[in-house]
């Protein structure tokens, strides 16, 4: 009786406050606009489910091969004003530091604080033709003086991959002798670094003082990253000491010996002799800069440095053989890496999926559309007389050599975008960790080429019925007939997990997540590009818009793009870091996906390893004598 009484009083009071209502209007509507929200949200909270992606893509699906020239300009367009809500948000806030904090509308100086991010981002302004950023960034240049305080070391490699090569490719591009000026007084104060007895760089140098800091031991990324940057330099300033600074390099890891690591470069280097220090092999960290250069340091001499292109198909070749895995059960191809074992004398694959491995399928892609890669021997990659190369070479016997690269580029990069489709919020974590078995579906993992399961053992224990099993996968698929598309390659579906899959514990991606971050890195737009340059199939070029609409939604911030603390999780959670890679590279590469004819052809044109282009080289009668340049 007691809840029917004050029902009665409620409803009565309910209908007073409707009659006061009626003589205010104002207050009236009001009132009725807000339960209206209210009961529009609280439907809204019903019928979207809470943890499930934004709708993609954000524009009607259209099939990409038949999305006209004039979408994909206005694509273009999408990411050229992207790049400049960026930037205006860095010259807004965060000028003249490194880099902007996009949530706190701060900045942080991460890489000397002469502010990377004009250095990083001047091509893609001249290249977007945004002039009146460019004029204000050139300004920028022209007043810095690479000075660091006694006791501070600018990082080499990343120096000189983001501000000498963003410099020297704006120089390229706009021609301003500024630039030129700037590149060289750059070079110079960072020569010190070359003070080790095998002349590969130390880890770190002080621009005024000239003391350098560094492990005896270096790290492969760090010391052999500098040839395309150093024989661009020589060429434009004509100085040999950079030459030779650039062809040191190509000499030492030409030089040495990788009879132990199937023809690759490993990651550690002794900076006092210029040897391999161990036999740890990556594509990924550490490592991946180094193996993208011995193609280009070939194509940015006009294919005239035979011996950066036998390096380069002798570390394709063991990345393809050794490396590369198939999963049990979506069998997604992927590369990994390989460590020593500290309990036995076989080195240990470790399965772990890198986003920095995800320029691979690309570079391989570059190869094939740039190599004779059909004439294997015409290359002369391979010496027959010595044991461990022709050992390589048996290995990729009766296969065409151009079919594998592209068939290695297109699995890795579809396995690079599932992980991107696969995530609530369509951007890829940073790190995965692949399975190697699934026994309750009787399926293992298995090596590409090596005649292995992906758990290292030559056959699985047990062999249930109907699994399959991946077993030098590519040869067992030729042997069968090699029907359809080869084992790892062609497109696969997503899978989304729900909250509810997380919590319980999902498995049907085949592999977890090590690094759930986003830190808007370049690697799988970086692919899609040239997957779509070499192959014309406009479905890569789809995956890169999809990618950009992903980033639109889940990054922007009201001052520029924000990483992602996880992209588990949708919306995303986002991070207060707005990298300078991401004007150099991510928004580059997009930008070049989208618009019609390049720029930047790929007999004229090569991108370094923070994307930024410098153009293909030919020594004259002159160079070649005073430089002595070798090939
Ligand atoms: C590097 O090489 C030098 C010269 O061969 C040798 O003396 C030194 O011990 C090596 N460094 C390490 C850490 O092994």
């Amino acid at each position: 009786m007691q809840a029917d009484s004050d029902m009665s009083m409620y409803r009565h009071q309910l209908y007073r406050t409707w009659l006061s209502l009626r003589h205010r209007p104002q207050l009236r509507n009001w009132v009725y606009g807000t339960v209206m929200l209210s009961t529009l949200y609280f439907l809204y909270q019903f019928i979207s489910p809470s943890d499930s992606r934004q709708t993609f893509p954000l524009e009607s699906y259209v099939e990409p091969e038949l999305v006209p020239q004039s979408v994909w300009d206005n694509r273009a367009e999408r990411v050229k004003k992207a790049f400049q809500h960026a930037y205006h948000g860095w010259e807004q806030y965060a000028a003249p530091h490194d880099e902007l904090k996009p949530i706190s509308n701060t900045y942080q100086d991460n890489f000397n604080g002469w502010g990377v991010t004009v250095f990083d981002g001047l091509d893609t302004m001249a290249l977007m033709k945004l002039d009146h950023e460019y004029k204000r960034a050139l300004k920028h240049v022209e007043d810095v003086e690479f000075k660091l305080e006694e006791g501070k070391y600018a990082p080499y490699f990343e120096t000189v991959i983001r501000y000498l090569g963003g410099m020297l490719s704006a120089y390229a591009l706009t021609e301003d002798p500024i630039l030129l000026r700037k590149a060289d007084e750059l070079a110079r104060k960072l020569d010190p670094v070359f003070g080790t007895p095998s002349g590969l760089p130390y880890y770190g140098v002080n621009p005024d003082t000239g003391a350098t800091q560094g492990p005896a031991i270096g790290i492969l990324a760090e010391i052999a990253s500098l040839q395309l940057e150093y024989t661009y330099l020589a060429k434009v300033t004509g100085k040999k000491e950079h030459f030779n600074r650039a062809q040191n390099v190509i000499n030492i890891i030409n030089r040495a010996n990788y009879d132990e690591t199937g023809g690759m470069m490993p990651i550690r280097w002794n900076t006092t002799d210029g040897t391999p220090f161990d036999q740890s092999l990556s594509a990924g960290a550490q490592a991946d800069s180094a193996h993208e250069y011995l193609l280009k340091q070939y194509l940015l001499t006009a294919k005239r440095d035979q011996e950066s292109l036998q390096l380069y198909i002798r570390t394709a070749t063991q990345l393809i053989t050794e490396l590369m895995y198939i999963s049990p059960t979506r069998h997604l191809l992927y590369v990994t890496d390989k460590v020593p074992s500290r309990t036995s004398h076989t080195a240990q694959i470790s399965h772990r999926f890198e986003h920095l491995s995800c320029f691979l399928p690309g570079l391989l892609a570059l190869g094939v559309q740039e190599l004779p890669l059909d004439d294997i021997d015409f290359m002369d990659a391979f010496d027959k007389d010595h044991p461990a190369q022709r050992a390589q070479w048996e290995k990729l016997r009766g296969f065409s050599l151009r079919d594998v690269h592209l068939w290695a580029a297109q699995g890795l990069a579809q396995t690079c975008w599932l992980s991107y489709a696969d995530m609530p919020t369509g951007l890829g974590p940073d790190e995965m960790l692949f399975y190697t078995n699934m026994p309750e579906q009787g399926a293992w993992g298995g090596g590409w080429f090596a005649p292995k399961t992906a758990a290292g053992g030559a056959r699985p224990m047990t062999r249930t019925g109907g699994g399959t099993l991946w077993v030098d996968a590519l040869r067992s698929w030729k042997r069968s007939g090699a029907r359809g598309v080869p084992p790892g390659v062609g497109d696969k579906t997503p899978v989304v997990y729900s909250k509810e899959d997380r919590v319980r514990g999902a498995f049907g991606r085949d592999y977890s997540i090590k690094k759930d971050e986003y830190l808007l890195r370049p690697e799988t737009v970086e692919s899609l590009y040239l997957l779509w340059k070499v192959t014309g199939e406009a479905r890569w070029r789809d995956r890169a818009w999809r990618i950009f609409e992903a980033i639109e939604v889940h990054t922007k911030t009201p001052a520029g793009y924000a990483s992602l603390r996880t992209v588990q999780t949708s919306p995303g959670v986002k991070d207060d870091d707005m990298p300078s890679y991401f004007f150099a590279e991510t928004l580059k590469y997009l930008y070049l996906t989208f618009i019609g004819d390049t720029p930047l052809p790929p007999d004229k044109w090569v991108l370094n390893t923070e994307a930024h282009p410098f153009p293909v080289i030919q020594w004259t009668a002159e160079e070649r004598e005073r430089f002595r340049v070798g090939y």
